[in-house]
């Protein structure tokens, strides 16, 4: 790939010196554009959207048409590993993600190798976004990290994780046997989509708070270390970005330890704590989505000193958790016209006949 076209997102992350952060946004594709609610509204469920290539590629490439983020994320979702590996997931309108009863560890080792063949479609969609993305707009794939993945298979969807918690005390061995499927299930899962045109792979590890150091140690470094040392074995040369989200204390030691290629911060991250990671990592993050949701002089505030504490780089710019459905679309034009110094694609009319 030429230099011109080598995705800024991609320089940033090898360490290269950064004329400006690169910026993509945590669900930037989703409820809060009027056109992925049209498109949304043609698919029977949730899973089957993210399992249709044509639809998946079609709302990865969404927020990419209208607004001038550096990277396109593939749209799936953390939740179709444990459908790979055996457990029923469906989604309930305005109630979350469902699961069914948790398969025996047999059932789910049984399954795990071929992880990646039974989301092939997930492939798919990336390499059909690969196709049609600007040779100068990286393309990141993801999975949900165990820990995270495992609170939903053990608690049967969202809650506050003190079910799963007290799982991880009281049936260590079976927990710590789920873990290890799911380090092999999400290694083949991302091997394929690093072969499918994924050029930065995320972790998402959304739930690593309230975990005392030794169950972080257990259910954090430990399978995300296994699983970058995973990929590197097979040859998958990929960068991966960690985001131990709610786990603030806890990173210093995680971005030292873990052979994750950058590190992704939540909302809470002090600027000393960014600083202090830079020196080893990249890092990611950390607008608050009820900020950029809020707007006002505020947001124009907050923008400007994380820009300010960790602009020099290496950074990507980013939010802190997810873009919420009711976010003005104006404030994302204005943060990125901010980051960028570009304009919103002028005159842009979404499409919303599908
Ligand atoms: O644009 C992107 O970032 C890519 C797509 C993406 C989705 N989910 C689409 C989605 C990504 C990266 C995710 C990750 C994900 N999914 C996480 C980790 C990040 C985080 O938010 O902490 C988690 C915990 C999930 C599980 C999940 N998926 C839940 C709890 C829910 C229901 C809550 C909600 O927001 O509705 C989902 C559904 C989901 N995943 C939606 C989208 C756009 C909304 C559902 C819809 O459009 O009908």
């Amino acid at each position: 790939m030429s230099e011109k076209s080598r995705p800024k997102f991609l320089s940033v992350l090898a360490g290269e010196k950064q004329s400006r952060p690169p910026v993509w946004f945590m669900r930037q594709a989703g409820r809060y554009l009027p056109e992925y609610r049209a498109l949304r509204a043609t698919a029977p469920n949730f899973i089957a959207f993210c399992l249709d290539p044509e639809k998946a590629a079609e709302a990865t490439l969404q927020p990419m048409r209208r607004l001038p983020f550096d990277a396109a994320i593939v749209f799936a979702d953390i939740l179709l590993i444990p459908r790979a590996i055996g457990q029923e997931v469906w989604f309930e309108a305005g109630e979350g993600p469902k699961l069914g009863a948790l398969p025996s560890i047999e059932r789910m080792r049984d399954l795990a190798p071929a992880a990646g063949e039974a989301l092939k479609n997930v492939g798919e969609t990336l390499s059909r976004v690969r196709a049609a993305l600007d040779p100068e707009k990286a393309l990141i794939g993801f999975a949900g990290a165990p820990w995270t993945v495992a609170t939903y298979m053990i608690e049967g969807g969202s809650s506050d994780r003190s079910g799963a918690r007290t799982y991880a005390y009281e049936h260590p061995e079976t927990l710590d046997a789920l873990i290890d499927v799911l380090v092999e299930a999400t290694v083949d899962y991302l091997a394929m989509q690093a072969a499918s045109g994924a050029q930065v792979l995320k972790l998402f590890e959304s739930w690593a708070e309230g975990l005392s150091e030794d169950l972080f140690e257990r259910l954090v470094i430990r399978p995300h270390t296994a699983i970058v040392k995973g990929l590197r074995a097979r040859g998958v040369t990929t960068p991966v970005i960690g985001f131990p989200r709610g786990a603030a204390a806890l990173v210093d030691r995680y971005a030292v330890v873990t052979p994750v290629d950058a590190v992704a911060l939540d909302t809470t991250a002090p600027a000393a704590l960014g600083q202090r990671v830079q020196a080893a990592k990249p890092i990611q993050g950390a607008l608050d989505p009820l900020l950029l949701r809020a707007g006002g002089p505020a947001l124009d505030e907050r923008v400007e000193t994380l820009l300010a504490q960790w602009g020099e780089g290496p950074y990507i710019f980013n939010l802190g958790h997810g873009i919420l459905p009711d976010t003005p679309i104006a404030h994302v034009e204005r943060v990125l016209k901010r980051v960028t110094g570009k304009d919103p694609t002028p005159n842009f009319t979404p499409k919303m006949d599908y």
